[in-house]
């Protein structure tokens, strides 16, 4: 199959590679010409485990190509993939189309025949319908068939959850565009993964149903931590008590200081926003929305509380910025309150993180002191907070730590310490739910 990817960000890219490795010809199209340099360059605009050597081999292989010419990349395609970004738009939370729109007449204006037009972007319910409009007025000669097919990629396993998918979904009622991304997609279903046929509108609101359940199943194992520190309860019991059940499930149970990242906020708001026009509520979403915002404050103030009396002054080690590891991503991470809650309160704080620090320097508050490992970061600290939960703070020098620092406090928001660990290396822990 001959696929072109529009939008060669983090969807496009790594969507792209995977196609080209199963086997089909994929050419990725960016309007940034520098990201399309950089990548003619072997050099990848986001970090990604494993996206440099699957771009390059595939390179290599003559099977994954990259332009800034929209139209030499959709001319003679059997699927163009519309990978742009859907961020929430600026006041009102709807998510912005804009992108998605204007690639849809570029498109159309390219296309030179019959043309399966795919929707990769999360898109609110509807949009194929208009996508399918501006095709059909912008090129009444030529067949289009518009189809929704969500990614449900994790940053930092993306290669893996696209190659390993628990399920595709395909939405379109068109049997032709239908037979398209059955061969598209066959190395993958073939290898057993389900493949859901479904209605376009199911299909795009399959997507944010997904992404608002999981920000649901986090925001309550938050609650519940927030009650089991009020009643001494640990909430990693209870999340694994829970989680074997199978209705339930154990994944997406850990207690933190809020979900962030490109999608979960950015989805469930633009998910209310959905509901709000169709008049159908949503109430538990809207609660998980509030919830959320109100504890990534919170988390700041915990950690003002873990140093104690008056925290002007202070210094505090932030270690993790990104909202997650294995990523350089920044968007809505929950470090970003944090810091600005500590700064807020007088504290002075240092921040080390292994991928995210270049990315943080454009969001966080031009005080904030960056440092080369988490050591140096707690040099002369009154507190360590990890914020997020790379490997490389998993095992850290305890003793070393606490020799560099001026006061052995620890305050774990991501529960990957044992508290009878900390406390034995001589530091005052806090935990979150334990
Ligand atoms: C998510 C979805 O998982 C993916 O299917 C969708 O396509 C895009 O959005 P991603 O944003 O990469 O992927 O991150 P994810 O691993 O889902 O984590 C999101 C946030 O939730 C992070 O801030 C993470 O720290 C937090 N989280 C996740 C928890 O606090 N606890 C958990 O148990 C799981």
């Amino acid at each position: 199959m001959r696929i072109t990817m529009i939008g060669s960000g983090y969807v496009g890219l790594v969507s792209g590679a995977c196609f080209a490795d199963f086997g089909h010809a994929v050419c990725c199209v960016d309007k940034d010409a520098g990201k399309i340099d950089a990548l003619h360059a072997g050099r990848m605009p986001i970090y990604e485990p494993g996206l440099d050597q699957l771009v390059a081999s595939n390179v290599a292989a003559g099977r994954l190509t990259f332009t800034t010419d929209l139209a030499s990349g959709v001319a003679g395609a059997d699927a163009v993939f519309i990978a742009v970004g859907t961020p929430s738009r600026r006041g009102d939370g709807h998510a912005d189309l804009s992108y998605v729109y204007a690639a849809t007449e570029e498109i159309a204006r390219a296309a030179t025949g019959p043309l399966v037009v795919v929707t990769k972007s999360t898109v609110p319910v509807g949009t194929g319908d208009r996508v399918e409009q501006i095709l059909r007025d912008t090129r009444p000669d030529i067949e289009f068939a518009v189809v929704s097919n969500p990614e449900f990629l994790r940053e930092g396993a993306a290669i893996g959850d696209f190659k390993r998918p628990d399920r595709i979904v395909i939405g379109t009622d068109d049997e032709r565009a239908r037979e398209v991304m059955r061969e598209i997609y066959r190395p993958l279903y073939l290898g057993e993964s389900p493949i859901l046929f479904t209605g376009r509108r199911t299909s795009e609101l399959t997507k944010y149903a997904a992404n608002a359940f999981l920000a649901t199943k986090i925001t309550f194992i938050n609650e519940i931590a927030n009650l089991c520190e009020a009643v001494g309860a640990d909430v990693k019991d209870v999340a694994r008590g829970i989680g074997l059940d199978n209705r339930i499930g154990r994944k997406f149970l850990h207690a933190g200081p809020g979900y962030g990242g490109s999608c979960f906020p950015k989805d469930t708001l633009a998910l209310l926003k959905t509901a709000e026009d169709f008049d159908t509520p949503v109430h538990v979403v809207e609660a998980v929305v509030k919830v959320n915002d109100v504890r990534k404050r919170a988390m700041g103030r915990k950690v003002v509380a873990a140093l104690g009396a008056d925290p002007r002054g202070r210094t505090v080690a932030v270690l993790g910025l990104t909202f997650k590891p294995n990523t350089d991503d920044m968007r809505d991470a929950p470090s970003i309150a944090i810091v600005q809650s500590l700064i807020d309160a007088g504290v002075t704080v240092k921040a080390y993180d292994p991928e995210g620090m270049d990315a943080a320097k454009g969001v966080m508050p031009a005080s904030l002191v960056y440092c080369g490992d988490p050591y140096e970061a707690a040099d002369g600290a009154d507190a360590v907070a990890i914020v997020t939960e790379w490997d490389a703070f998993r095992a850290l020098d305890l003793a070393r730590l606490k020799r560099t620092m001026k006061a052995p406090v620890l305050v774990d928001l991501r529960n990957i310490y044992e508290r009878q660990d900390a406390e034995r290396a001589g530091f005052s822990y806090t935990a979150i739910g334990r």
